[in-house]
C-alpha cells in the first residue's frame, strides 16, 4: 500500500534570502514530466477532487498555506502545506483534494507524467473499486 507522506527538502540559508532545489530521482522518487502550479484561488474554493491511474506528483506551497486531504482506498490523511521547502509526496492511486487555501497562495505541483485526461479517475465510487482492486 502507497501512502502520500511529507518529504523534506533542503534549505539552502543565506541572509540574502533562501533557498530550495529539487532534482528528480533524489529529491522526489520520480522523473519530472511536468510542472504546473494554481494559483489565485477565490476562498472557499477547492481543486483537485481526483485521482490518476499513473501519475506521481509532488505538491508543494510555494507561497501561502493550503490543506491536502489523501486517500489510497483504504486510508485518509490531511496534510498542512504551509511551508515552501516541505513536498507533499502523492504516489499514483491516490484520490487527493486540495482546500482551504490562503489568500496568494501558490501551489506548485511536479508530476511524474504529461497531461493526459485518459489518466484522470473523476468519480470517487470508481475510485474506491479501483482502489480495492489493486
Ligand atoms: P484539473 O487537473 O482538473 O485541475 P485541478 O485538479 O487542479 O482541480 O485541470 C483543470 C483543467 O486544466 C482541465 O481542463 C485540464 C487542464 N490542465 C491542463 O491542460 N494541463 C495540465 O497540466 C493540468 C494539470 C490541467
Amino acid at each position: 500500500m502507497n501512502y502520500a507522506k511529507i518529504i523534506h527538502l533542503k534549505k539552502i540559508p543565506d541572509s540574502r534570502g533562501n533557498l530550495t532545489a529539487i532534482e528528480q530521482l533524489g529529491d522526489v522518487p520520480f522523473e519530472i514530466r511536468r510542472v504546473y502550479w494554481i494559483f489565485d484561488v477565490p476562498g472557499g474554493e477547492r481543486r483537485g477532487g481526483h485521482a490518476y491511474r499513473q501519475g506521481q506528483e509532488l505538491i508543494v506551497a510555494l507561497s501561502g498555506s493550503f490543506d491536502v486531504m489523501t486517500d489510497n482506498g483504504h486510508e485518509s490523511d490531511s496534510f498542512s502545506l504551509n511551508c515552501s521547502y516541505y513536498g507533499l509526496y502523492v504516489p499514483a492511486g491516490t484520490w487527493r483534494e486540495i482546500s482551504n487555501f490562503s489568500t496568494n497562495s501558490i501551489a506548485l505541483i511536479l508530476s511524474s507524467t504529461d497531461y493526459d485526461e485518459a489518466d484522470y479517475i473523476r468519480n470517487y465510487e470508481d475510485f474506491m473499486v479501483y482502489a480495492r482492486n489493486d
